[in-house]
């Protein structure tokens, strides 16, 4: 007879992830909640990550709770008892390599029926992929989403202890869960979250439903991880959130926003400070003003835009004009002359026409980007843009893509062209991919520099002069 596994789902749904009703946040200390310990002893885990950096920061905490838990991370995938897939839910093509890797695993389930399988991250946060994993992926054994990250010994308890599957998922608006363990993938760049969630309801996006409402931490908590991390030896903070620049805007006690929490970061002794993402509709001229102060604050702003029609931007719920976005760019580069640019784009939006596209290709040449992460439309259940009559072919979307990228392309260039002869700033990440006497790092500007130079120099900031531009790196050697 099968099993009754009711009592261990909680399955999410779209239409509560929608609701907004408070602006109050809880803040649950996770060592008020844990105390299990230890039954990862002799277990061996593997996470594969899909997506963006909140996706990266969030397999950071589950490797701390699992390390925390005794487990010990597999060289291999074949060779691991847990196995991990942190999703990504905002295209379909994310989603289809997700499934396509559950497929994959299939055998390894059928090679050792003891490994535990989980599927985590943004797509257990839709009803469909739920019902899908359901029906069609029986040997998952365990599905949880963004919201209850913290409750994963408990689950694993379950899981490991009980042998019952778990498919726990909150359609909530969200808490703020701090001092998660975590165990940070890189020694000298960290991700620090500010904030988490998403208010803006862009009518193509998905993430407002899969990570709940906006919600800030506190700035005593940003600084104070800041603080332990330049006692550990950091170099470069990324402050993560999908809206950087509408931080502080849900405190409902204090007058705190971004460019307060950036004054603040300013004074403070770490060599690099980044931010993603921004959005141009809250980037307000007080913060370009605090970034010109230079200093820690990195030349570098990553500026999604979509798309370069007033029409298309209102159908896209953007909340800002192509006049308004070119503003903003003028102020950024008469405030901070040297700063570097990028941009997202979306290409065929549902009834985008040619005009429109066009429009787009003009924007794009008069901001002088230095680079862009460049999409197809891809439609996402349960959002506005859904139910948008889309006219466009499939075929003119990829001419516009490749239109759009070779535009794009040059912007790269024209980035790293200008540092020729230059010498740049370069935060030595460790050897290159395809040849271990070669250093790579990123300048101030967050260019890829190859130069030659030994072990010691990893983890420093080293002068270099550039000698060669290509359009994805520089070549340079190492000054003074
Ligand atoms: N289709 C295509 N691209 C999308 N993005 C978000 N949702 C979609 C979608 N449904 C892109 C936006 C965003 C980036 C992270 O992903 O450009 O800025
Ligand atoms: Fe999605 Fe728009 Fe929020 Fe970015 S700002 S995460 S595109 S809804």
């Amino acid at each position: 007879m099968a099993k009754d596994y009711s009592k261990y789902f909680t399955t999410p749904s779209i239409k509560d992830a929608r609701k907004r009703k408070t602006k109050e946040t809880v803040v649950i200390d996770y060592n008020d909640y844990f105390n299990i310990k230890g039954f990862g002893k002799n277990k061996t885990y593997r996470i594969e990550t899909f997506g963006c950096q909140a996706n990266e920061a969030d397999t950071e905490k589950i490797t701390g709770i699992l390390e925390q838990l005794e487990f010990t991370e597999s060289n291999t995938l074949k060779d691991a008892d847990l196995i991990l897939l942190n999703t990504c839910a905002v295209r379909e093509n994310a989603e289809n390599r997700v499934f396509g890797e559950l497929g994959r695993l299939k055998q390894f389930k059928k090679n050792n029926p003891d490994l535990i399988l989980g599927v985590c991250g943004c797509m257990p946060q839709e009803e469909k992929v739920v019902n899908r994993i359901l029906k069609k992926f029986h040997y998952v054994d365990l599905v949880f989403g963004t919201h209850n990250i913290y409750k994963l010994p408990q689950y694993l308890e379950t899981v490991i202890l009980s042998k019952e599957r778990v498919i726990e998922v909150f359609s909530e608006e969200g808490n703020i869960v701090e001092n998660m363990p975590r165990i940070r993938e890189n020694a000298k760049k960290a991700w620090v979250n500010i904030m988490f969630g998403c208010d803006e309801f862009c009518t193509y996006c998905i993430v407002p439903y899969t990570r709940g409402k906006e919600r800030s931490r506190l700035p005593e908590h940003i600084i104070e991880e800041i603080k332990e991390l330049i006692l550990e030896g950091y170099q470069e903070i990324t402050l993560l959130g999908q809206n950087v620049n509408s931080y502080g805007n849900d405190f409902t006690d204090k007058d705190y926003k971004f460019s307060d929490l950036l004054t603040d970061l300013h004074k403070m002794d770490i060599a690099r400070i980044r931010f993603t993402t921004s959005h141009p509709k809250d980037f307000n001229l007080e913060t370009v003003k605090i970034l010109s102060k230079g200093g820690n604050l990195m030349p570098y702003i990553h500026l999604p835009v979509q798309s370069g029609s007033n029409e298309v931007l209102k159908r896209m719920n953007r909340k800002y004009t192509k006049e308004s976005y070119l503003e903003l760019v003028k102020n950024i580069y008469k405030y901070i002359p040297t700063a570097s640019l990028t941009t997202d784009i979306i290409v065929g939006f549902p009834g985008e026409t040619e005009e429109q596209f066009q429009e787009t290709l003009d924007l794009v040449k008069e901001c002088n980007f230095e680079g862009a992460f460049t999409f197809i439309y891809s439609k996402r259940e349960g959002t506005p843009a859904e139910h948008y009559e889309d006219t466009v072919t499939m075929e003119e979307k990829k001419q516009h893509l490749y239109k759009l990228n070779k535009i794009v392309n040059d912007g790269y260039l024209r980035g790293t062209k200008r540092f020729e002869g230059k010498i740049v700033k370069v935060l030595v990440d460790g050897f290159s991919k395809n040849n271990d006497a070669i250093l790579a790092g990123y300048t101030e500007n967050n260019k890829l520099v190859n130069f030659s130079g030994d072990s010691s120099l990893i983890g420093t900031i080293v002068n270099v002069k550039i000698t060669t531009a290509k359009t994805w790196f520089m070549l340079g050697e190492q000054v003074g």
